[in-house]
């Protein structure tokens, strides 16, 4: 396989851990660049279920290499569980995985001013996951955070004792939240060094030497288009670029280094915490269409965030996303996941436009106050009966669903590569 990028191309949660472990051995290296502990990617195989929130997906796989590159933000309590837990499981992590010694690390008092500022902002919070992303990110970009290699650095206590000055200030005296012990930090500082150190690496230089030799990379995203910190619906976003274009400069490689970009989505559409929806159907809220068709994605998707366990809310598939996606990211091939999902609807609607005011929209609009006014404008599709779980050749899809398909293809303007059509790495389809 060439150098790839696979990103989610909605809001997060559409199978980019299964893609990724599936693809794993056409490759020698997988590389996550952006994102931390708010990921949640799955992998089954069998019946064993496994949540990876920092490791690289290939990481199951014998004879990869998995790099956590200088984009992404590092917990070293959530990570070295992460490692224990894939120890536990056989899984030599420490020989598979090196660590970006740029990466900046969340640190307690970044998860207690996620959970503070989303406190205080009442009903109109993000809905983050609580781990201190935003917190962190502000942090790198205003100088002040904490990096991998800066554990060793003669400066460190002095930089802790000026974060926590300054944080504590905003909790007590801003945010009428507790204030952070120096203590709790220190321990999450000593982890980092005793586990984390030793992993660190130059990470730049492994791809440059690894590309050169004729190794393949498979660089891993985490969340998804619409989560975009520029791209987004923004401020309902996290604080990283998720779009492709970030695994450049989150793992320190080149354009030349990249040949294709795969795009990863559901056959309808799903989000967690808040923010506009268009195509919503469903949600904890009470939110419910006149067919249930949004609480049948829900039930039979099994859709729980794999991070927080939140319901999430469901809805169609959304032509507007994808396409706006396609062109952010420059997306050469889909892939569709939970087609299965979608079995035994009598209908299936795909929103093929926007309507804002009475008028038509040729994009996506930034803003979100319009972005909460947008009326979609549906195409309907008789639905299937068949079971498409778990097929793993086209000829076992039914002509209905492959009519979807061809639909979406067309109006997103992409190809459609693989075809997931269930959770373990052997539900594949081909294209
Ligand atoms: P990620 O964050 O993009 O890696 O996705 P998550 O792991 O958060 O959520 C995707 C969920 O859907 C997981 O529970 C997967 O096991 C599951 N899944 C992935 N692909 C399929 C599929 O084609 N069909 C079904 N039914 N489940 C799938
Ligand atoms: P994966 O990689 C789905 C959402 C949160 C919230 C917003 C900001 O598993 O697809 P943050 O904690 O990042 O500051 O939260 O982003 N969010 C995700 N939603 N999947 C994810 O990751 C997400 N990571 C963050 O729900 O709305
Ligand atoms: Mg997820």
């Amino acid at each position: 396989m060439s150098n790839t990028i696979a990103v989610g191309i909605q809001w997060g949660d559409e199978g980019k851990g299964k893609i990724v472990d599936l693809l794993t051995p056409e490759v020698d290296i997988v590389a996550r660049f952006q994102g931390g502990p708010n990921a949640g990617h799955t992998l089954v195989i069998g019946d064993k279920k496994t949540v990876l929130n920092h490791i690289p997906s290939g990481v199951l796989h014998d004879d990869t290499l998995c790099l956590i590159g200088n984009g992404t933000v590092v917990d070293p309590f959530r990570l070295v569980e992460e490692m224990d837990m894939l120890i536990a499981a056989g899984i030599p992590v420490a020989e598979r995985l090196k660590i970006s010694d740029r990466c900046q690390l969340i640190l307690p008092y970044h998860r207690a001013l996620d959970a503070a500022r989303e406190a205080a902002k009442g009903e109109g919070k993000i809905g983050t996951t609580g781990k201190g992303i935003g917190p962190c990110y502000e942090d790198k970009t205003a100088r002040r955070g904490i990096r991998l290699v800066d554990l060793t650095s003669p400066d460190l206590d002095a930089r802790i004792d000026a974060n926590l000055e300054y944080v504590n200030f905003m909790l007590t005296q801003y945010l009428n939240a507790a204030p952070v012990n120096r203590a709790d930090v220190e321990v999450a500082l000593d982890l980092a060094k005793a586990r984390l150190l030793p992993l660190a690496a130059d990470v730049p230089l492994i791809l440059q030497k690894r590309i050169k030799a004729g190794d393949s990379v498979l660089y891993e995203g985490a969340q998804g288009s619409m989560l975009d910190v520029d791209h987004g619906t923004y401020p309902f976003v996290t604080s990283s670029n998720t779009v492709a274009g970030a695994a450049l400069a989150g793992l320190g490689v080149g354009p030349g280094q990249v040949d294709a970009v795969l795009g990863i989505c559901k056959a309808y559409t799903t989000r967690v915490g808040s923010g506009p929806f268009p195509t919503e159907l469903y949600n904890a809220e009470g939110m419910c269409d006149a067919e249930n068709a949004g609480k049948h994605m829900a039930e039979k998707g099994q859709e729980f965030g794999a991070t927080t366990g939140r319901p999430r809310r469901t809805g169609w598939f959304d032509a507007p996303v994808v396409q706006h996606a396609v062109r952010i990211n420059g997306v050469t091939g889909l892939a569709i996941t939970k087609l299965d999902v979608l079995d035994g609807l009598a209908e299936v609607k795909l929103c093929v436009a926007y309507e804002l005011d009475g008028v038509r929209l040729e994009s996506m609009p930034s803003c979100c106050h319009q972005l909460d006014k947008l009326v979609p404008v549906y195409e309907s599709m008789p639905g299937w009966s068949e079971s498409t779980f778990g097929a793993t050749s086209f000829d076992q899809i039914p002509e209905r669903a492959k009519a979807l398909l061809r639909r979406i293809e067309e109006v997103c303007e992409c190809p459609v590569r693989m075809l997931s059509t269930g959770p373990d790495r052997d539900h594949i389809i081909h294209l």
